[in-house]
């Protein structure tokens, strides 16, 4: 860290590029907003697994991971959304600085919140996308459950339902899960990082 409290820059830290030789690659985030049950989790997932596959470095960050541990004290009211999306890009920078290709899938509900996480990431190699779905077919879907136990009051301010998710206006892609299957999401996701230069080592030494 430095004095004013920020992470150091990767051209001030002084193994940016000697990690970046040993991994073949220089980090990223990838950041996934939509409704729950709209597929960020299910393209997140393989879109990491087809870029491990290619010899990347990829990791998926995802809220129910998060939330189980290091924001397991954050519920889910406006003001802990909030903070759970601040700790989330926090991580993914720091995961990022390390070398690594990170997926990151949180719904992300606000606007305010995708303008917090492209401040905090926007300076460094980051696309946000925007995973989306009409609720009602992310109702019908409800992969966990998660709309039926909403709708019968045993969870409150579920977003989509009591609590809003604004749609973003500003995404670098749209996926349209309604649809697409999840292949040609991830090719589409993966044409785009392949365009944006995330996949290129050619600067990597
Ligand atoms: S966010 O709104 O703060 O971005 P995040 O992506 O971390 O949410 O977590 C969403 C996950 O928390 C959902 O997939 C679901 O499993 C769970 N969850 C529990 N309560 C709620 C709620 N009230 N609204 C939305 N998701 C909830």
């Amino acid at each position: 860290m430095t004095a004013n409290g920020q992470n150091l820059h990767p051209s001030q830290d002084p193994l940016h590029d000697a990690r970046a030789r040993l991994l073949g690659q220089r980090g990223g985030v990838v950041w996934m907003s939509g409704l729950s049950g709209s597929g960020k989790t299910t393209i997140a997932t393989a879109a990491a697994a087809r870029l491990v596959d290619e010899g990347r470095l990829a990791f998926v960050l995802d809220g129910d991971r998060l939330r189980s541990g290091l924001n397991r004290d954050l519920g889910f009211d406006a003001a802990a959304r909030d903070e759970n999306i601040r700790r989330a890009a926090e991580v993914a920078a720091t995961v990022r600085d390390a070398g690594v290709l990170v997926i990151a899938s949180f719904i992300t509900p606000y606007r305010r919140q995708r303008k917090t996480v492209r401040d905090r990431l926007g300076g460094g190699p980051f696309l946000q996308v925007f995973v989306d779905a009409p609720l009602d077919v992310c109702r019908d879907r409800d992969p966990k459950g998660l709309y039926a136990k909403a709708a019968a009051g045993d969870i409150p301010d579920f977003t989509g339902l009591e609590d809003p998710f604004e749609p973003p206006t500003t995404s670098d892609l749209v996926l349209d899960t309604a649809s697409h299957d999840a292949t040609a999401c991830v090719d589409l996701l993966h044409a785009l990082l392949d365009e944006r230069g995330f996949l290129s080592n050619e600067d990597v030494g």
